[in-house]
């Protein structure tokens, strides 16, 4: 997918996931039990490919300490705009999900948030960022992943599966969460099957 281009010419169908309310109660059921036990500030979490900022917007507002990571400055300008409006904190990082320590990422991350980078990653891309999340994540990390099931797409997500994650997070214990209850515009829907699911990782 040409994300660049996506950007450029206003085409981002993933943003209408937080006008979706049963996948906006989907992802808040995670971040509750990633918080559960504990109080504000909840920690550090790193927002993969964060695209115009929706969900790390989101966390800043529970009580993360976020940076979100992007490589398209177009999306980091519409972040910075959310961040602003809602007047959270939130460090935007222009960089490469596959080379996170190469753009200044590093550190201990307690949450990882992908929605929706990963599944579309080639597969050297995979491993890579996979290796950049084991690197930067903490030894109590929670990993929360979504991915569409697989198929060939075209230039869209050709999606994941919960053994491809097991093979790219080696020593991260993978469970599938079941349907994250987005649904794509219908032309989407109807022919991509994203059939999307939620995927946690924790360290065995
Ligand atoms: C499907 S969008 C999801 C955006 C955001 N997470 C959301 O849910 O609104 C995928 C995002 O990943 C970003 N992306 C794709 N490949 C990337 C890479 N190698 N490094 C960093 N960001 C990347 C894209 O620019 C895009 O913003």
């Amino acid at each position: 997918m040409n994300y660049r281009l996506a950007y450029a010419v206003g085409f981002h169908p993933w943003e209408s996931a937080i006008e979706t309310p049963a996948f906006v109660a989907s992802i808040e059921r995670l971040f509750d039990e990633a918080e559960v036990g504990r109080d504000p500030p909840y920690g550090s979490a790193l927002d993969l490919g964060t695209g115009s900022g929706i969900w790390g917007v989101e966390l800043a507002k529970r009580g993360w300490q976020v940076t979100g990571v992007d490589i398209v400055e177009k999306a980091l300008g519409r972040a910075r705009d959310r961040v602003d409006e809602a007047g959270v904190e939130m460090e935007l990082v222009r960089g490469d999900v596959t080379d996170l320590r190469g753009a200044g990422v590093d550190g201990e991350y307690r949450l990882v948030l992908d929605t929706g980078t990963y599944h579309g990653l080639t597969s050297e891309q995979r491993a890579a960022m996979a290796r950049e999340v084991d690197a930067v994540a903490g030894d109590e990390a929670t990993v929360l992943l979504l991915a569409w099931e697989p198929k060939r797409r075209g230039p869209l997500p050709r999606g994941a599966t919960r053994e491809e994650l097991e093979a790219n997070f080696p020593g991260w214990e993978v469970t599938d969460l079941g349907r994250t209850n987005f649904t794509a515009p219908k032309p989407v829907e109807i022919l991509m099957k994203p059939n999307e699911h939620w995927y946690r990782l924790r360290r065995e």
